[in-house]
């Protein structure tokens, strides 16, 4: 069987490397991919089980797939998804994992999705829908109790300002409405009530007619700076949200009875409605991203169309399920007959980041704020068996070989019977990698967060 996962980041990798060890697959297309995959037993040019495609546009996507006799894609990441991919796919009579084009309104429109839990009683908080940024003001001016500013679109999931104040409050009014740091997408914004409890990402396949909800969940660390680093929180004007600097598996409240609630008050009325009031035979992934407040209560405080980047990165890990059944069960709507098995290890992703660096002129404060590319990636030969790494923001020089490209640039994943264990693993061969600073005498740029899975 063949593969074609669409798609370049990190979560985008690892779904690929899952299809790979699927015993029916023997070939997995990775389109754009990354050249990261090129440094891996299963990119690499000797055996080339994962193939680097480039296609320019998603009809050429489509005449690849119908060429190649390509049995399923998988679109790992909401822009494409939102861009239509599988409409044009589908139109052509190929299998594929993930929404239409109209169902992506589910995550990137954050009001329709609020309107539409409201109405059919799934918990979240209280919330207000502006346009108008004068009116959000006198909104949060009035209400006297802590926000969450969103931008509606999607924001590659760093749309959301947390807020302790009401001129914070105001300042991220400005940020998403007037500055437009998220572009468009925040034209219109949500005012949400800051929560506080834990929170969890919890995933559940759809095929058109069955839910398999995913009775294993993790949790994404999205804030860019450990707790205690006041230094770069200060740096940088708060502990500013990143699309996910590390996450761990199984989530520390991971027990049957939280799954059962959530599948009973959350997941169940959402695919209720999706299916049968609004009519989706909905085929792919929803996230569920959630909070558990000290008083035990649970709200939604977004619904996404794919896997979370890193979530999904641990989870694969624990997950024996051959993901290429999984897959064909989606798009063939028996989901119904797939049984979920999880491996009896714990699994920590610690994200390497693009740190402060040396610019031309000045410094770059590096990610989440602005960053340098191009330094060389060094180390990945010493990473010891049994790590998986993820590649996400990286390029091909042809001097210097790997490169960093983004500000996460790539994900070190281990497991371990304990999680001590798998922190202790991971971190050990996190430091192990250097980003060559060329600027700056070669110094170390790579930044990671140390308190994953704490
Ligand atoms: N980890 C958060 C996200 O994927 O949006």
């Amino acid at each position: 069987m063949k593969v074609l996962v669409y798609g370049s980041g990190g979560r985008d990798h690892c779904l690929a490397d899952k299809y790979a060890d699927s015993q029916h697959v023997d070939k997995v297309y990775f389109a754009p991919g990354n050249p990261g995959i090129l440094q891996t037993p299963k990119g690499h040019e000797e055996r080339r089980l994962i193939e680097l495609v480039h296609l320019k546009d998603f009809g050429e996507a489509a005449d690849f797939c119908v060429e190649r006799g390509v049995d399923l894609v998988d679109v790992g990441s909401e822009n494409p998804l939102e861009e239509g991919l599988i409409d044009v796919l589908n139109d052509r009579g190929i299998r594929t994992i993930g929404p239409r084009k109209d169902y992506v309104k589910i995550e990137s429109d954050r009001a329709f999705t609020d309107d539409l839990l409201r109405r059919i009683g799934v918990p979240k908080p209280e919330y207000q829908v502006f346009d108008d940024p004068e009116k959000a003001k006198t909104y949060v001016r009035n209400i006297g109790y802590q926000v969450v500013v969103k931008a509606n679109g999607l924001a590659a999931g760093k749309g959301a300002i947390v807020c302790d104040e009401v001129p914070d409050a105001i300042a991220a009014i400005d940020k998403v409405m007037i500055e437009a740091v998220f572009g468009e997408s925040g034209n219109r914004v949500v005012v949400e009530e800051r929560k506080y409890g834990t929170e969890l990402s919890f995933f559940a396949y759809l095929d058109g007619e069955h839910v398999l909800p995913l009775k294993m969940f993790a949790q994404d660390y999205k804030p860019a700076f450990d707790p205690d680093d006041r230094a770069s929180i200060e740096q940088f004007g708060g502990n500013l949200n990143t699309g996910g600097t590390g996450c761990y598996c199984p989530h520390k409240l991971v027990s049957p009875w939280l799954i059962n609630r959530i599948i009973k008050e959350i997941v169940n009325p959402t695919v209720n409605e999706i299916y049968n009031n609004l009519g989706w035979p909905y085929k792919g992934v929803l996230y569920f991203g959630l909070n558990l407040d000290p008083y035990d209560n649970l709200d939604v405080f977004e619904i996404n169309v794919r896997h979370g980047d890193p979530e999904w990165e641990v989870l694969a890990r624990k997950l024996s399920t051959d993901l290429f059944e999984m897959g064909m069960a989606v798009w063939e709507g028996s989901l119904d007959q797939i049984k979920q098995v999880w491996n009896n290890q714990h699994y920590v992703d610690v994200i390497a980041m693009e740190g402060r660096s040396k610019a031309s002129r000045g410094w770059n404060k590096g990610y989440p704020g602005r960053y340098g590319k191009g330094h060389k990636i060094i180390g990945l030969d010493e990473i010891e068996r049994g790590i998986a790494i993820y590649f996400a923001g990286v390029d091909e020089n042809p001097q210097k070989g790997l490169v960093t490209y983004g500000g996460r640039v790539l994900h070190v994943v281990a497991g371990d019977p304990t999680l001590k264990g798998a922190r202790e693993k991971a971190y050990r061969n996190i430091k192990k990698l250097v980003f060559l600073d060329h600027n700056n005498n070669g110094a170390n740029c790579l930044r990671f967060r140390h308190t994953i899975g704490l």
